[in-house]
């Protein structure tokens, strides 16, 4: 095959989770360039239909699915009607998320640990889970898995990432133990970790749009050796390789796409 071929996702079905913004907005964009034909999916039907149409007034076959990432019934039924509507599921993305309030330790809620953890953690489990239940009897499929840089390190801000870190921490390694499971069938199961990213996540904490948040951006691009935060389309590139054949042999690692943060 040709190397440009091996990119190619021609008529291929995804699912992308959290496609109605930021960085599952950009991959479903991604995704559809390449060929595919994908199901926007986002708990807020809004931004789920409004990538849908985006997708679709640029030419390309899609579908909205409003679902919550943390409901078994709610991700069974996101594969059957994927599968109904656009066909055998090649690809999932695993991708939608959220952060958390920052707190002291000793003030923490339980509730919000309890929270980051249910979609965070608990999400891509079900998603990848019923993704694997309909790619196994095909041998066939790419699951990809939005991890993050503080699944690896702490957060440089104290009290901003310890849910959202150890829950992406535990991504990471469910990734690995998922891939050696889905290997043997022919399907790879790999991660990306994003550094900071211009995104509405955290309440739109890395937008700068106050001097509270400017500051702390101005902060983020300072420790980063690329000297800017992410944008959305920075992780375009290394989603369609892991949706493709050109990652056939990649097996449960998850790639570091993060200006250089986690070097120094
Ligand atoms: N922005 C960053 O700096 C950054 C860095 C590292 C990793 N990430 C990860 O990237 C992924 C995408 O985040 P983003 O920055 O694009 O954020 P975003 O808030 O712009 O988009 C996330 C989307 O997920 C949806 N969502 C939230 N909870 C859901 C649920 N329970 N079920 C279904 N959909 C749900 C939201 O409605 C939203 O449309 C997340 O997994 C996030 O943890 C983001």
């Amino acid at each position: 095959m040709g190397i440009l071929a091996q990119f190619q996702l021609d008529d291929q079905v995804a699912i992308v989770t959290g496609a109605g913004s930021g960085i599952g907005r950009a991959i479903a964009g991604a995704l559809a360039e390449a060929g595919a034909k994908v199901a926007c999916v986002d708990n807020q039907a809004a931004r789920a239909d409004e990538a849908a149409h985006a997708l679709a007034a640029a030419g390309h076959t899609s579908l909205a699915i409003q679902a919550d990432i943390t409901s078994e019934h709610d991700m069974r039924q996101m594969v059957a009607i994927t599968e109904s509507q656009l066909g055998p599921l090649a690809v999932c993305f695993a991708n939608a998320g959220v952060a958390e309030r920052r707190s002291n330790l000793v003030d923490a809620p339980l509730e919000e640990w309890q929270h980051v953890l249910d979609v965070d953690l608990t999400g891509p489990f079900l998603t990848v889970r019923e993704a694997a239940r309909v790619m196994i009897p095909r041998q066939r499929g790419k699951i990809v898995v939005t991890a993050s840089a503080v699944g690896f390190v702490a957060s440089f801000h104290h009290g901003l990432s310890r849910a959202y870190g150890s829950a992406k921490g535990g991504v990471i390694n469910l990734i690995r133990s998922v891939a050696v499971e889905l290997a043997p069938h022919n399907i790879q199961v790999n991660g990306f970790a994003p550094g900071y990213t211009r995104t509405q996540i955290g309440g739109g904490r890395y937008l700068a749009e106050t001097p509270e948040t400017a500051a702390f951006v101005e902060a983020v691009q300072e420790r980063c050796p690329a000297g800017r935060l992410a944008e959305p389309e920075d992780y375009t590139g290394v989603a369609v390789f892991l949706a493709s054949q050109a990652s056939n042999f990649m097996v449960g690692h998850t790639v570091v796409v993060d200006g250089g943060w986690l070097i120094v």
